[in-house]
């Protein structure tokens, strides 16, 4: 018996990374899964491996969301399982940033993410039952240099799970945050337009000495998206490698 047998779950840039891996791992306990992404290609490849659907989903855009959220009502049955994952880097000094940047940032981590909660609202109470999974980061916890729109969209997540988890309670949707630490994809490359950037030396310092894989953090998101924890709504999940656990980071 799978973990996830019964749910039905909608999991947004999941064509890579670490949505990729939380496909692979729900889809092998039993969920029904729809990836979403605007890496069409990567996304339908990955579905047809899964035996998953796929559908193009820009998180920002508020008719991508119904599409989306119609969808997997239409041919699952119903949606129990949110998972706004979707999010981009920008790295950047406070005194020059760009307000396209940092509204671009805005517009898929913070708005993505409300609109994702906002959209799933209506089958999750229809159904008395979902859990919403929103990644936020360790940056959403604690500040970075250089990262003023991701830390703020990450914090912006935390502070928005609460609302949610407060106000769904009563319809039985459970609502928590993922914070993870340094993982192991393709984020940090990209933002730094493709160059591939040596992340060790950060990654060493933190108390497990490593960065994590996507694997970690998805076993993480199958917990969530199950039932084993039912009481766990509001709440704060991390899994950083020990990052946060101390205010300076390890010498
Ligand atoms: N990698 C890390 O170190 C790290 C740490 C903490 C939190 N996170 C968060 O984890 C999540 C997953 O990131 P990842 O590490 O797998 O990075 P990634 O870059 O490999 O994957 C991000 C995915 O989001 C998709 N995406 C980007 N913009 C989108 C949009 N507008 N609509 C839909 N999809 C979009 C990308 O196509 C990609 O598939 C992000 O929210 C990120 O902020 C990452």
């Amino acid at each position: 018996m799978g973990r996830l047998d019964g749910k039905t779950a909608l999991i947004t840039g999941a064509a890579r990374g670490q949505g990729a891996a939380a496909a692979r791992r729900f889809a092998e306990e039993g969920a029904k899964v729809l990836i979403a992404d605007i890496l069409d290609d990567e996304g339908k490849a990955l579905a047809d491996e899964l035996g998953a659907l796929y559908q193009h989903l820009d998180v920002s855009s508020e008719e991508d969301w119904t599409a989306a959220v119609d969808r997997a009502v239409t041919e699952f049955g119903g949606l129990t399982v949110l998972l706004n994952n979707a999010g981009i880097l920008h790295f950047s000094e406070l005194g020059k940033t760009k307000l396209a940047d940092y509204e671009r940032v805005i517009r898929v981590n913070q708005i993505g993410a409300f609109l994702g909660m906002r959209s799933v609202v209506e089958p999750m109470s229809n159904a008395q039952n979902g859990s919403i999974i929103n990644v936020s980061s360790v940056e959403g916890l604690a500040g970075m240099p250089f990262l003023v729109a991701y830390t703020a969209s990450k914090f912006a997540i935390r502070g928005m799970t609460k609302v949610a988890a407060l106000e769904l309670g009563p319809k039985g949707i459970r609502v928590n945050s993922i914070h993870p630490g340094m993982i192991d994809t393709k984020m940090v490359s990209e933002a730094a337009g493709g160059v591939e950037i040596d992340t060790s030396w950060v990654a060493k310092k933190v108390a497990l000495g490593r960065a994590g894989q996507p694997s970690e953090i998805a076993n993480l998101a199958v917990f969530l998206a199950s039932d084993e924890s039912s009481y766990s709504t509001g709440a704060e999940f991390v899994a950083d490698g020990g990052a946060t656990a101390t205010h300076a980071l390890k010498v």
